[in-house]
């Protein structure tokens, strides 16, 4: 029999600015969803993909002096290469600009414009560019109600999506599929916005040229969200290949971010309609990663970057950390420090350590042979344990079956807590020594191995690599992969097998060491001009896509807001193993500085002395290196490699003077 189909997508991702954390997560929950999935035996789909269109990105692209298509390319494949790198592999990836897509997008609005939904207008009005959305009723000072940001004034010619005509389908939609939105929360605030009336919506643009065109129309392009949810469709063969698009569509979850919810449970399924195709059946909206309480994104300035955790901690920790401290469907707030907090205790000392002691004991006392069930040797506490295992099971399957990850993790490492205090209790290094209670020691390492074999299939979908690891090491040669995971979980029990050499999953790390070094390689993705050779690594570190995706405008108060000083250096030397940092101390005016610059590989540290800089002197105190750099010195960043340039004075300026 045919698998039953799964299709699940991200959102296509905005390519004004370089994928950071919040991306990262959605990704990633959506490629556990799809591994569980295929661990339940079906034939999974997944899709992500670049969102290029709209003014967004014109501007953006305009900022770095290249072509939007340009622009788009480098940050899409900034896309591809860190999904590669995090092992999260895509089913489709769909670029807005690929032509099958402009087939789809016109395929899509033709259709609905032929049943009639569609109609030439004018729109004046308040539009809000960094949310690609037309602004009903502004905050006073014209501001965007979603993100504060101002909002410009349009008057253009467009068409228009009769989207009034939809209220009552809609919330006979939400009625008859409860499930449709998720969470409920999400639901209520939906149903609310519905209830309150629907107004038509404009879904061209003339005012500027990066789009799809609209068929016969010269100046019209189709407005960006109309074009980025179609890509849906897009990916399973709409408009090109009708075997996939029936086999795969509809959708089965869009996992989306909170605040794209009113495109993806509004206008999606109201599009759709209207062109008589099917809907998807959920739309999931999870919460947002937090940076000291504030969305993390680009205009903020506050983004953390995955690659840094995954190169110094593995990706597997990345994945879990996400999964586990983030309740799906909440908001969380992201912090290095409890990062690293769990990586040691439920990782290196829960999993990693049960893992390596287990197979240690089975080697050293019973030579490596797997251990079997001996029911003589059975006690009340291992039927409880065995219990619990089961338990943890059903459990674990529920609340991966509502995508409460955080819930599942936690009752797998109730059981592992467990089977630690199970050891203790039991003591198998003191019944090795006495042959007469070589039964019973077999019996309770019987229990931790299996114990740890349902651990690690439960496990599977979150942390792939290093359950795949224990997998092998518990005897199995099949990939962990491949096998189901249902409320019979008696694989993977190697019964007279033996077990294979223990090698460490989640080796313990120092935690200051592991904070200064993810630190340095966050500093170098921020900022490739400060380049540490730690940092140095594939994709975001080496891409210098990140610089030229220009920063968004401010005001003269947020420029006031940086103290910029004239500096002499005093002194300077390298910092032992970073051949791009020089340890620089500087007079200020009014005091000397320690400040650290990745300039190394443009001065010698002796040609520096006595040379004015500029520091940016009210930066917070931050270490690179494991050495505290107490401002920052400005210079330019000179392509095509970011070589630094010093900043230098035509006259002779004192120490201390400000910048203006
Ligand atoms: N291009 C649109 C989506 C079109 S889908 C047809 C877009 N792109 S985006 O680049 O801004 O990505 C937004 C998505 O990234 C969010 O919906 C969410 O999935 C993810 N996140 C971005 N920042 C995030 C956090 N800080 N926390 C969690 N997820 C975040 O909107």
């Amino acid at each position: 029999m045919a698998k039953p189909k799964f299709y699940i997508t991200t959102p296509i991702y905005y390519v004004n600015a370089r994928p950071h954390l919040g991306h990262t997560y959605t990704t990633v929950v959506a490629d556990t969803i799809a591994r569980y999935k295929r661990m339940r035996g079906y034939d999974v789909v997944l899709l992500t993909g670049t969102d290029e269109h709209g003014q967004k990105v014109e501007r953006a692209a305009k900022a770095a002096g290249v072509s939007p298509q340009e622009f788009a390319d480098r940050i899409s494949a900034e896309y591809r290469a860190l999904w590669r790198e995090l092992d999260l592999p895509v089913d489709r990836f769909v670029r807005t600009t690929e032509p099958r897509h402009e087939r789809a997008v016109q395929m899509l609005f033709r259709k609905a414009q032929d049943q009639g939904y569609v109609y030439k207008g004018g729109y004046e009005g308040q539009y809000c560019v960094f949310d690609e959305m037309y602004v009903d009723e502004p905050l006073s000072g014209n501001l965007c109600p979603e993100c504060k940001r101002p909002t410009e004034r349009v008057r253009e010619e467009n068409y228009f999506f009769k989207l009034s005509a939809f209220q009552d389908r809609l919330l006979e939609l939400y009625e008859k599929q409860p499930d449709f939105i998720q969470p409920d929360t999400r639901r209520n605030e939906v149903l609310a916005f519905v209830r309150g009336g629907l107004r038509d919506l404009s879904i061209s643009r003339t005012s500027f040229k990066w789009g799809i065109p609209w068929p016969g129309e010269e100046k019209h392009i189709f407005y960006v969200w109309s074009d980025a949810l179609t890509s849906y469709m897009t990916g399973v063969g709409y408009a090109d290949d009708e075997v996939e698009f029936e086999k795969y569509w509809p959708a089965d979850m869009h996992l989306i971010g909170k605040e794209i919810l009113r495109f993806h449970a509004v206008y999606w399924p109201a599009f759709l309609m209207a062109a008589g195709e099917a809907l998807p059946k959920r739309v999931f909206a999870h919460g947002w990663w937090l940076f000291a309480d504030e969305k993390m994104s680009k205009s903020r300035g506050n983004m953390q970057y995955p690659q840094p955790i995954a190169r110094v901690l593995g990706i597997d920790a990345l994945r879990y950390f996400l999964l586990r401290d983030m309740v799906f469907g909440q908001d969380g707030n992201f912090s290095r420090d409890a990062l690293l907090t769990r990586y040691n205790s439920d990782l290196a000392n829960g999993l990693g350590n049960l893992t390596s002691r287990t197979i240690t004991m089975i080697e050293q006392y019973l030579g490596g042979r797997v251990p079997a069930r001996n029911p003589k040797e059975e006690n009340d506490r291992d039927r409880e344990v065995a219990e619990l295992q089961r338990g943890t099971c059903e459990e674990v399957l529920r609340y991966y079956e509502s995508y409460d990850f955080s819930r599942a993790l936690e009752s797998i490492w109730s059981l592992i807590a467990e089977i630690d205090k199970y050891l203790v209790e039991f003591q198998p290094w003191v019944l090795v020594k006495e042959k007469s209670k070589w039964g019973r020691l077999e019996m309770v390492l019987y229990t931790a191995y299996d114990a740890l074999r349902v651990v690690t299939l439960l496990a599977h979908p979150v942390l792939p690599h290093a359950t795949q690891k224990i997998w092998e090491q518990l005897g199995n040669s099949t990939p962990l992969a491949s096998q189901m995971l249902g409320n019979d979980l008696t694989v993977g029990h190697k019964q007279g097998g033996h077990v294979n050499k223990p090698e460490g999953v989640f080796p313990r790390v120092d935690k200051k060491e592991a904070f200064e070094r993810i630190e340095a390689m966050e500093e170098e993705i921020r900022n490739p001009a400060s380049t540490t050779p730690a940092a140095s690594g594939s994709t975001a570190g080496a891409a210098p896509a990140g610089a030229a995706a220009g920063p968004a405008k401010i005001g003269i108060e947020d420029f006031a807001k940086i103290e910029m000083r004239v500096g002499v250096v005093k002194s300077a030397e390298r910092v032992a193993g970073a051949d791009k940092l020089l340890k620089l101390l500087v007079d200020i005016g009014e005091e000397v500085r320690q400040v650290v610059a990745g300039i190394a590989t443009s001065y010698a540290p002796e040609d520096l002395i006595g040379k004015k800089v500029v520091v940016v002197a009210n930066l917070a105190p931050r270490k690179l290196r494991g050495v505290e750099s107490n401002g920052m010195i400005v210079a330019a960043s000179v392509a095509p490699d970011g070589r630094p340039v010093l900043c230098t004075f035509t006259e002779d300026v004192p120490a201390g003077a400000r910048l203006k």
